[in-house]
């Protein structure tokens, strides 16, 4: 029946057993039953429901420790549920974490060999495949190696040219695609494509919500151990990215809020059972009003220089009307202020700013006057707002900004007060998007008609 779902989770719950002290698990297995318990039961997965179609693509997003690599293990057969069901209907090739699959002592060769019979093909199978395999690996010499010797990336990149060349029904992948390098990770995305574009039911759990929402047909929000959020994958990156940001004290609240939109937009989509479900329509807001404030999009890099005689206010982004906001719509312009208050005179008074990606790549900033050139000069009780408007010409993705103030003494320009990380903004996806990568350079393409030859 096609209609019946490749993958289908209900009820499933997952305990692990632990214990307080080492011996605690020798004596649980000396002397086991339930009149003598020497752990105590965490649940890592609690009543888990959903079901995977043919066909689609699906990304797991979730905090550490959240149940995502339990999840994955449990659909793989690696791990046995503790409750509920789990069937799932075709072979799968999965990537788990390191290590999982692969004997270190046998080489990679004999690895393939292994690794190819464990998914159900045969010798002459994988002879067959074997060229293709290494090829797609690229690792050499290492091939005829213990795996053992591997580097992560070399693992990794055996580990992937395997899952991908069994042909699977579904394909698994944990997070593991981070681990090779740039190049590599390109290959791979293209071959999930393919494969996806083959039919192949591909889900993976992946931090990158760029990925997700650009590879994924849908979505699932892991949160200690439960699914808290499925549908679009924007719907759930959104509230995925509400739920890490959110202060403490505001947590469980809208931990409560995200279940109670899912359950409704469950209600009136039926994204759950519906084979290849049409995405439910993201909230609407017109494009000039799209911008808002997300009270939760907070840093928790924030670090500040010693103060010389100066302290910066904590920032704010506006809008050019001078409302705040966080979540800038991209290509619109915005205006990133503070104020600085100045205990002592200061000459040649400078303003900066810088934006920084998540991995602290410096994207771009302004300084408020050239080097060298402010005659500016402030004395103590002043208080000054420095203004630095700016387009959002970026990706969609999270950034942080830092803010300082320099001037110039004895030493030469030297900095008052300086914020590292001192606020942050969500650039939202566009879909009319052509740009690519995380600077919109504003690039015209054109594309000319020539008088095209056919023999
Ligand atoms: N073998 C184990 N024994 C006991 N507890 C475990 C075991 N494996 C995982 N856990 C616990 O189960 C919970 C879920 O872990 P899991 O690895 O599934 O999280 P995750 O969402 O994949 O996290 P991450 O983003 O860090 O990979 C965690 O609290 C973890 O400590
Ligand atoms: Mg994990």
């Amino acid at each position: 029946m096609s209609s019946e779902p490749i993958i289908e989770v209900r009820g499933m719950g997952k305990a692990y057993p632990m214990y307080d002290k080492p011996h605690h698990r020798l004596l649980q297995m000396m002397v086991p039953g339930p009149s003598s318990r020497w752990y105590k039961e965490f649940q890592a997965l609690r009543n888990v429901d959903f079901s995977v179609h043919r066909g689609e693509t699906v990304g797991i997003v979730g905090c550490n420790g959240s149940g995502k690599s339990t999840l994955l293990q449990v659909i793989c057969g690696t791990l046995a549920p503790s409750t509920g069901t789990v069937h799932v209907r075709g072979r799968v090739a999965a990537l788990l974490e390191l290590g999982a699959g692969f004997n270190p002592e046998f080489t990679g060769r004999e690895n393939v060999y292994l690794n190819g019979s464990v998914l159900g093909l045969t010798r002459s199978e994988i002879a067959a495949r074997f060229d293709d395999i290494a090829a797609f690996a690229d690792i050499g010499e290492f091939i005829e190696q213990p795996v053992k010797s591997y580097s992560s990336g070399m693992y990794i990149r055996l580990a992937f040219a395997v899952a991908i060349n069994v042909t699977p029904d579904i394909l698994v992948i944990d997070e593991a695609l981070s681990v090779g390098d740039e190049a590599f990770q390109r290959k791979c995305y293209a071959r999930i494509n393919a494969i996806r574009d083959a039919g192949a039911t591909v889900l993976f759990v992946s931090h990158s919500a760029g990925t997700v929402i650009e590879l994924c047909d849908r979505a699932i929000l892991m949160d200690r151990g439960e699914v808290l959020a499925h549908g679009t994958p924007k719907f759930v990156v959104s509230r995925y990215h509400k739920l890490i940001y959110a202060p403490v004290e505001k947590a469980a609240a809208i931990r409560e809020g995200i279940r109670d939109e899912t359950a409704t937009r469950l209600k009136t989509q039926h994204v759950e059972d519906v084979a290849g479900a049409e995405s439910a329509p993201e909230p609407s807001v017109s494009p000039e009003d799209a911008a808002y404030l997300d009270e939760g999009l907070v840093p928790q890099s924030t670090l500040r220089y010693q103060t010389r005689g100066a302290t910066i206010s904590p920032p704010r982004i506006e809008t050019l009307q001078g409302r705040r906001v966080n979540v800038l719509k991209p290509g619109g312009e915005y205006v990133y202020t503070y104020t600085v208050s100045f205990q002592r005179a200061a000459v040649a008074v400078r303003f900066g700013m810088m934006i920084k990606t998540i991995t602290g790549l410096e994207l771009g900033g302004a300084a408020s006057t050239p080097a060298g050139m402010s005659e500016l000069i402030t004395g103590s009780g002043d208080v000054l707002t420095a203004r630095f408007r700016f387009r959002a010409m970026l990706a969609q993705g999270v950034y942080f900004l830092n803010a300082g103030v320099t001037a110039h003494d004895a030493d030469g320009e030297t900095y008052l007060d300086r914020l590292i990380d001192v606020a942050m903004f969500r650039v939202m996806p566009d879909e009319q998007r052509l740009a690519t990568g995380t600077i919109d350079f504003h690039v015209a393409s054109e594309i000319n008609a020539e008088a095209v030859l056919v023999t």
